[in-house]
């Protein structure tokens, strides 16, 4: 089947985030929101037809994870991820940031050093705050237009005694597909001062260049002091289905993990979640090819359009997901000012960069997982909005 990526659907009286906070974010309703990561395509329709029927029933009561749960999670990492998942491993989750939240719980205190790699996606960054632990920036380092991780620094934060890292893998905002070589040290680091790593990798599915590399495979101390948090959200659209999932090989890092869920009434799922869940994960794999190339087709669009026609924007081209990270210092504002040049002239509502923390300033996030001919409404926009910026300057 071919399904089509093309087609527009008017969002606005659906309460979602991405229109529904335009107001509070961006001080405007009138403009074209390429914000918040959630696509606009439709979710695929044998996720919807799952659910569908089970609406058959008219009895939605508190629902278990049942056998095909599990088992549609254990092939499909087998399957796209070559990892054999074992069943004990897992825990259903309400969503990934919360799983960030319950390892930081579970298995830290507060005032524990906690590591994040900035710029990052913002919950990274205010998530450790809001918990009381200490927040230790790890900067990744620009390197011919992609990011690198510091890893000596890593090591000496590790040294000083922190207590956790956490990764995100691939990285949100810059979409890098961390090398087998750079998870590896992370992991040998990680090993030898005794730090945990919570590895997020809920844009894993949406790799389009090289390959993801799930954390807890680099090494056998990898999978022993790790916890890996996965979702079908971003990558079938789901993500207002609340369904994630932790995977925590190590029993005695998951007893505690999971006290602390059953302690927090955190464990309940949403009866059509899980049939999204298992649709997604048994069917999935050629409506996401088909997305995946579609994606492809976009981020070249937007890549080329911004160097042709705005070349003081540089696109770091991701390797996975519908985010490009827009290095926007050529056009030598301020962040307020390139706040206002995006929403006032151009009409475009994008991730400001220095919510996603130090070295985000001067940067602007994008998301391109939307029909093309939006993407082509959003460059046109920008294009005008440049021109009169080029008029005023001359
Ligand atoms: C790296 C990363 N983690 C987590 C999330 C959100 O996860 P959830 O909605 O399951 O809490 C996002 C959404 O953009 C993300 O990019």
């Amino acid at each position: 089947m071919k399904y089509n990526f093309d087609q527009v659907f008017d969002r606005k009286d659906t309460s979602s985030y991405k229109y529904g906070r335009c107001k509070l974010y961006f001080g405007t309703d009138d403009l074209l929101p390429l914000w918040v990561a959630d696509m606009d395509f439709a979710s695929p329709d044998f996720v919807i037809d799952a659910m569908k029927k089970r609406l058959d029933h008219p009895v939605l009561g508190y629902t278990l994870t049942d056998e095909a749960f599990y088992a549609s999670i254990l092939s499909w990492m087998q399957n796209r991820h070559q990892w054999a998942v074992e069943k004990e491993w897992i825990r259903h989750l309400p969503g990934v940031v919360p799983g960030l939240v319950f390892s930081m719980l579970s298995l830290t205190r507060p005032g524990d050093k906690i590591v994040v790699q900035p710029p990052i996606y913002p919950p990274f960054i205010y998530t450790v705050k809001q918990n009381d632990r200490e927040l230790l920036f790890n900067e990744l380092v620009e390197t011919n237009g992609t990011y690198e991780m510091n890893l000596e620094e890593l090591e000496q934060l590790a040294k000083d005694g922190a207590k956790m890292l956490l990764l995100c893998s691939p990285h949100n905002p810059g979409g890098m597909v961390w090398s087998a070589e750079t998870l590896k040290r992370v992991a040998e680091i990680a090993e030898t001062y005794g730090m945990i790593v919570v590895s997020d990798e809920i844009h894993a599915d949406l790799v389009l260049e090289g390959k993801h590399i799930p954390y807890a495979t680099v090494s056998e101390a990898a999978k022993n002091h790790s916890v890996t948090l996965m979702a079908p959200s971003k990558t079938f659209n789901i993500a207002g289905m609340s369904m994630s999932v932790a995977l925590i090989p190590n029993v005695k890092i998951r007893q505690k993990f999971n006290r602390l869920v059953d302690h927090l009434q955190a464990a309940s799922g949403h009866v059509l979640g899980f049939e999204a869940l298992k649709a997604a994960y048994t069917h999935g794999a050629d409506w996401l090819d088909q997305m995946l190339e579609y994606l492809q087709g976009n981020i070249q669009y937007v890549v080329d359009f911004i160097t042709q026609n705005t070349p003081e924007i540089k696109p770091m081209r991701p390797q996975a997901s519908f985010l490009i990270w827009l290095d926007c210092k050529g056009l030598e504002m301020s962040d307020k000012e390139l706040k206002d040049f995006f929403v006032e002239q151009a009409k475009l509502g994008l991730n400001m960069g220095p919510s996603f923390g130090p070295g985000g300033e001067g940067f602007m996030r994008i998301n391109v997982g939307t029909p093309r001919s939006v993407l082509e409404e959003a460059m046109k926009r920008l294009q005008l909005a440049h021109a009169s910026l080029v008029r005023k300057t001359v």
